[in-house]
């Protein structure tokens, strides 16, 4: 398949219109896309991505008023949250509609939803005819893709444009918020951090520090991610790692170690969230064999950058 490159959310609209898939700009990451009444389209998702059947896409609708396409119903900590954070980097899990079929929800009776705040994406979402199921655009496993270039990298030939536009904004997955249970809980860290969170619904608690079989876990989550070619090794602030073989690259807010062949300093952690799979991306095409990474501290971003590193290197 050819996969044609346009800079018009018009364009990109009537294609996925046609139920064919389109990988899109977010201010978090970017989307490869298909209409949720596409079966073809979905299908076409999961084998460009070579994504498994049972990990569950999210749904990206242009505007609030129409979440109840989506969603059969909203509880009041999620009416609160939609109210703060919709449009943005935020994912709520909610009762599914009879118009969201269970192959996006990979049988599930919730679906996770989500309105960008990104320009292009509103622009072409409001030209789509129905609500866009979206996984991150990226191979399955790998860092996700933060700009259309990796995008093109990965999925080349198995998709059938790419909607053109800037390096993501903010460059990690929206935060994910299951609202269907006794209490809302965090199953992904984010851009909306979970102090931000609970300034609005105090009850919100991070999944895992729930008891073990309480909580109904993100499926995808389960699944190896974010994952560069090269080794990732994780450090806490102030450790040095031992010997650095050569070909070995380090990221982190304070000193590389020394013998670092490619080293990338960030001087905030939105620079360090923005910067991390284009990073590793980067390390990849040069043939590094080793990514030494500094963990941030578990608060505000610190706590989403460090899910990814955690994930990325195997931690858990
Ligand atoms: O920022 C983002 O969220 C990006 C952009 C494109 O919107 N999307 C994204 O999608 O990261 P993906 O497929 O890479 O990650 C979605 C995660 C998966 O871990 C999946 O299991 C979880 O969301 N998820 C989707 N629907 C769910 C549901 N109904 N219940 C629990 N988890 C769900
Ligand atoms: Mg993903």
């Amino acid at each position: 398949m050819k996969t044609l490159i346009t800079d018009s959310p018009l364009e990109a609209a009537a294609i996925l219109n046609e139920g064919k898939t389109v990988a899109f700009p977010t201010e978090t990451v970017y989307g490869l896309g298909a209409a949720i009444d596409s079966p073809e389209a979905l299908a076409e998702v999961f084998r460009a991505k070579g994504r498994p059947g049972d990990n569950p896409l999210i749904v990206h609708i242009g505007t609030p008023e129409e979440l109840p396409r989506v969603a059969s119903k909203l509880s009041p900590e999620a009416e609160l949250l939609v109210t703060r954070f919709f449009p943005g980097p935020l994912t709520l899990v909610l009762p599914k509609s009879s118009e969201v079929p269970y192959a996006v929800t990979a049988g599930l009776d919730t679906v996770g939803v989500r309105c960008p705040a990104h320009p292009a994406a509103h622009e072409f979402l409001k030209c789509c005819h129905s609500p866009v199921a979206a996984p991150s655009a990226n191979r399955s496993g790998r860092p996700s893709a933060t700009s259309w270039e990796a995008v093109h990298n990965d999925l080349d030939g198995k998709i059938a444009a790419i909607l053109r536009g800037n390096t993501s904004r903010i460059g990690l997955e929206s935060t994910i918020v299951d609202c269907t249970g006794p209490r809302p809980l965090m199953l992904r860290a984010g851009a909306v951090t979970l102090e931000e969170l609970q300034a609005i619904v105090p009850s919100i608690t991070p999944a895992g520090e729930t008891q073990k079989n309480e909580a109904p876990k993100s499926p995808g989550l389960k699944y190896p991610h974010y994952a560069p070619r090269a080794r990732v090794v994780t450090h806490e602030r102030g450790e040095s790692p031992a010997a650095i073989p050569s070909a070995s690259a380090w990221i982190g807010l304070g000193t590389p170690p020394v013998g670092i062949a490619l080293a990338k300093l960030c001087t905030t952690h939105e620079e360090y969230a923005r910067e991390l799979f284009s990073f590793f991306r980067h390390c990849d095409q040069e043939a590094i064999q080793t990514i030494y990474c500094e963990l941030p501290p578990e608060k505000g971003l610190g706590r989403a950058i460090r899910d990814r590193l955690n994930r990325a290197a195997g931690n858990h």
